[in-house]
């Protein structure tokens, strides 16, 4: 890093979404700025990184918080979305994007950079025509404060939505009946592209907005699932039909992949109609960034995917049931509780149990009732919570806001406790615990229940939970012990 003094402070907001992650990454590993996040729960930055970057703890919604948060700052990353907080995150958008805006102008901030997505007004979703509004909203002052907004399509990298889709339809599916939108054209882009440009935005010389929209080949979806199938080896067949609607087809897609309802329909939606780029901008002021095919993207999402090396997800952002962690990591208000304490018999080490602990669920299942617990997921599915299919995003590390199956992290303390909240549809609210002690082991299960329904939920599963809980506590000791992996 050069002379401190000249060194640039650089703010990215949304620091534990899916892009913001993955851009504090990339600019730690430059070297070249100060770096300092906004986020609403500073528990959720990764601890590796968090004694490298300012934190600022907060939201856009908090005036003092936001001030704080740009005070000093040359470029301000606005990573932003609130699509998770109901029906009127239209209103939220819009807010927080004047909020954002008015405090940099205030602090003198040079320049705003928003990556928001690709599209026309005229045919805009409402998740689109919000992304538009908050780009225009950040921009309105152009002789106060320069704005770059970037505009993607889909965007393929491990973890994102759209190669969630795209990777789970073709893995599980040889043969679909698609509706008619599989063919509309779309521009996807590679996640590494999207860093790129969003980096090189920092120092690109040009005075006032700039409008860039980002993408690699035109493709439409049933393109890039067989794209997407040759890359895997896979022949898939794809038979588009005029009668399938929107909402059919997004229940359709939540079956068969991780995303929630919400979020597949918003993504339908944007495919109705065609989503390309509307202007050369990207060549003309990023000439040094050739942005790769879609295949070559769909290759290193599925090689971060086989390493271990996924950063981000789309379900890192807490999300419409957590939007702040930090309310779920107390379940002192719970009323029913089943608790299993198990002592360590072998020889077994807290840190053995922990480890154990945080290996739990995706591919490493549940222990001896895996069946009670797909089938649980399967309900969950049904009725339109997000089942098993989210797994995790590493095989053996957890951190906080991290989804586990229909679970999220909602505390860990290295060596001592995992605090799962469920995020399963539930009559209630319920918890999993897992309180690692020197000697043994206390496991609770703790629910809340909402009314009579939530009530007679409890009741209904007790006899599952007597054998599921028990044999759960038991085998995370069982599979700590060091010789349990051999065999
Ligand atoms: N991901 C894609 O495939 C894609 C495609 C095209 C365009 N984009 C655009 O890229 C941008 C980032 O998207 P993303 O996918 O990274 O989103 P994301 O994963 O859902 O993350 C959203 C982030 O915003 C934070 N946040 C939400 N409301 C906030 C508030 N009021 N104050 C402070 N922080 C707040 C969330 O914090 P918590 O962790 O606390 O929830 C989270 O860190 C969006 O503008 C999106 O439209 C994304």
């Amino acid at each position: 890093m050069a002379d401190s003094s000249s060194v640039k402070t650089v703010l990215i907001t949304g620091a534990t979404g899916y892009i913001g992650r993955r851009l504090t990454h990339r600019l730690l590993e430059a070297g070249e700025y100060r770096l300092r996040v906004l986020v609403r729960n500073r528990h959720k930055v990764q601890v590796a990184i968090a004694d490298r970057v300012d934190i600022c703890e907060g939201s856009t919604f908090d005036r003092d918080a936001l001030d704080a948060a740009v005070a000093g700052v040359d470029t301000a990353f606005y990573l932003i979305h609130s699509m998770g907080s109901g029906k009127s995150y239209h209103e939220l958008d819009r807010q927080s994007a004047e909020n954002f805006r008015s405090a940099c102008v205030a602090a003198g901030v040079r320049r705003i950079i928003y990556l928001g997505g690709l599209g026309l007004r005229e045919s805009a979703s409402k998740h689109l025509l919000s992304r538009i509004e908050t780009g225009e909203i950040l921009g309105a002052e152009p002789d106060r404060i320069e704005t770059i907004w970037l505009r993607a399509g889909a965007i393929i990298g491990s973890g994102s939505a759209s190669f969630e889709i795209i990777r789970n339809l073709t893995q599980k599916l040889p043969v679909m009946i698609t509706p008619r939108w599989v063919r509309t054209l779309t521009q996807p882009v590679g996640v590494e592209d999207v860093l790129s440009y969003l980096q090189a935005s920092i120092e690109l010389v040009h005075k006032g907005d700039l409008v860039v929209d980002i993408g690699a080949e035109q493709l439409s979806f049933q393109q890039m699932m067989h794209q997407a199938g040759e890359v895997m080896g896979l022949r898939r067949y794809l038979l588009p039909v005029p009668v399938l609607s929107p909402r059919l087809s997004s229940y359709w897609l939540i079956l068969f992949t991780p995303l929630p309802y919400k979020l597949v329909s918003a993504l339908v939606e944007g495919l109705k109609s065609e989503t390309v780029v509307q202007n050369d901008h990207a060549a003309r002021y990023f000439p040094g960034i050739q942005p790769r095919p879609f295949k070559k993207a769909v290759i290193e999402a599925l090689q971060e995917l086989e390493t271990n090396q996924v950063i981000s997800r789309w379900c890192d952002s807490s999300g419409q049931q957590a939007c702040d962690i930090k309310d779920f990591d107390d379940p002192v208000g719970a009323i029913f509780r089943d608790v299993q304490v198990v002592p360590y018999e072998d020889g077994e080490t807290p840190e053995e149990v922990f480890h154990s602990v945080c290996a739990l669920g995706g591919l490493n299942g549940w222990f001896r009732y895996n069946y009670l617990w797909r089938l649980r997921g399967l309900l969950d599915k049904v009725f339109g919570g997000y089942g098993l299919n989210r797994g995790r995003r590493l095989d053996r590390e957890l951190r906080m806001g991290d989804a586990v199956d229909f679970w999220k992290v909602v505390d860990i303390k290295e060596g001592k406790r995992l605090l799962l909240y469920a995020q399963m549809k539930l009559p209630g609210q319920a918890w999993l615990e897992f309180d690692i002690q020197p000697d043994q082991l206390v496991q609770t299960a703790h629910y809340l229940p909402r009314g009579v329904l939530g009530r007679l939920y409890w009741y209904a599963v007790l006899p599952f939970h007597h054998f599921v809980f028990a044999d759960l506590a038991r085998s995370v000791i069982n599979a700590s012990r060091p010789s349990f992996e051999e065999r």
